[in-house]
């Protein structure tokens, strides 16, 4: 059966990287005989410019007849004087609402060729190798109310508010995952003073009956920011509410090294998802042929494993992209360690992933 993967390339170096991306994935269908179609749609900054609008019907369409959307990135200066309503980042969270994708993962792995580009100790990171499981569509992000308030609106109130059905799927999300991991979960919370983290943590415990192989921690958010600089390695699966899951994939991007390495998927209860680089559209770069298409292929190779079941697949990506790092080929956003190392283009990175 055919499957239909729309591809979303955005603003800035996002035609590039996605371009890449695609024919990593062309590639690698054609070997297998795998009948599958990319159709592209505009969205943020370019879909402004064509339509006046960052997501325009047309697309969010196209993406509910996918099975999987792969989307570069967002926003530049051009588009920074816009309203709110015409932000090229609305498309962003309108594509992800209207998908109703409430699970976004952020895999963090070291590079054994970039640890010494780690602000952190080599011997502290180069076993790390987590995945970050954090609720997208609830929590403080969505809550309300979310207003000022008071006869001269000097009172403010912001909402953390879920559901258990919309703990419940995520945590799901983890438990599954952690099956084809190291089963260990860490359930991130702050249920010292939080009531929506007591209720947090009861589905995590309940969940964890139908789990008896995984093992499960609960962490208070302050110290598992703490642990995540200081013993990384400890993690497998973190899951986490969406603030909470913000904020501490930030800060655990900075332990590999580079921006350019770090892929995304944000995903429901079925297969569809949504694969992007954690990265923005770098427009101090773009068109100059320098970017790094690593994250965006590493979204692929996400893509193949939770949309298509071509495990095998992603994991030959994920291969390929650690040997090309060893032979110490990079793209130029890449620490440089040994001056023998060869600096190559966004194209020629894409060639050496195929090849
Ligand atoms: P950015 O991630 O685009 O760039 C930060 C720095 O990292 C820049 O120096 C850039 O050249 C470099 N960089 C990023 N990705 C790279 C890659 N693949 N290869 C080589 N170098 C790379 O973040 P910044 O500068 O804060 O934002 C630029 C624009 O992107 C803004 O309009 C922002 O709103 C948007 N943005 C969009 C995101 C998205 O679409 N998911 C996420 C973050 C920012
Ligand atoms: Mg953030």
């Amino acid at each position: 059966m055919m499957k239909t993967i729309t591809v979303l390339p955005g603003d800035g170096i996002g035609p590039e990287v996605t371009a890449s991306a695609v024919r990593v994935l062309k590639s690698i269908f054609s070997t297998s005989n795998r009948n599958v179609q990319f159709i592209e749609k505009k969205i943020g900054g370019a879909a402004i410019d064509a339509y006046g609008t960052p997501l325009p019907q047309e697309t969010i369409d196209q993406c509910h007849h996918s099975d999987a959307i792969l989307l570069g990135a967002v926003g530049g200066p051009k588009w920074n004087q816009q309203s709110m309503q015409l932000r090229p980042e609305q498309g962003l969270l309108g594509i992800r609402k209207a998908m109703g994708l409430f699970a976004n993962l952020r895999p963090v792995e070291a590079f054994q060729a970039l640890v010494d580009a780690s602000p952190l100790k080599q011997s502290f990171v180069e076993q790390v190798d987590f995945v970050i499981v954090r609720e997208l569509t609830g929590g403080l992000y969505f809550g309300r109310p979310s207003e000022r308030l008071g006869p001269n609106q000097d009172r403010v109130v912001d909402t953390l508010a879920y559901s258990r059905q919309e703990i419940q799927r995520v945590v799901e999300k983890a438990f599954q995952l952690a099956l084809k991991r190291r089963r260990k979960i860490t359930s991130i919370d702050k249920a010292n003073v939080l009531e929506s983290s007591r209720m947090w943590r009861e589905v995590v415990n309940e969940t964890a009956k139908r789990y008896p192989e995984v093992a499960v921690t609960h962490q208070l958010v302050d110290s598992a920011a703490m642990q995540l600089i200081t013993n990384p390695s400890q993690f497998d699966v973190l899951v986490t509410e969406n603030m909470f899951g913000d904020i501490l994939s930030d800060e655990a991007s900075v332990l590999t090294g580079s921006l350019g390495m770090m892929p995304s998927a944000s995903l429901r209860a079925d297969k569809v998802g949504l694969y992007e680089p954690a990265h923005g559209s770098a427009p101090d770069i773009a068109g100059q042929g320098k970017a790094n298409p690593l994250a965006t292929i590493l979204s692929a190779a996400l893509l193949l494993r939770y949309s298509l079941d071509m495990d095998t697949e992603a994991a030959q990506i994920e291969t390929a992209v650690r040997q090309i790092l060893n032979q110490g080929i990079h793209t130029s956003d890449l620490h440089v360690a040994n001056h023998e190392d060869q600096i190559v283009s966004t194209s020629e990175m894409t060639d050496h992933v195929i090849h």
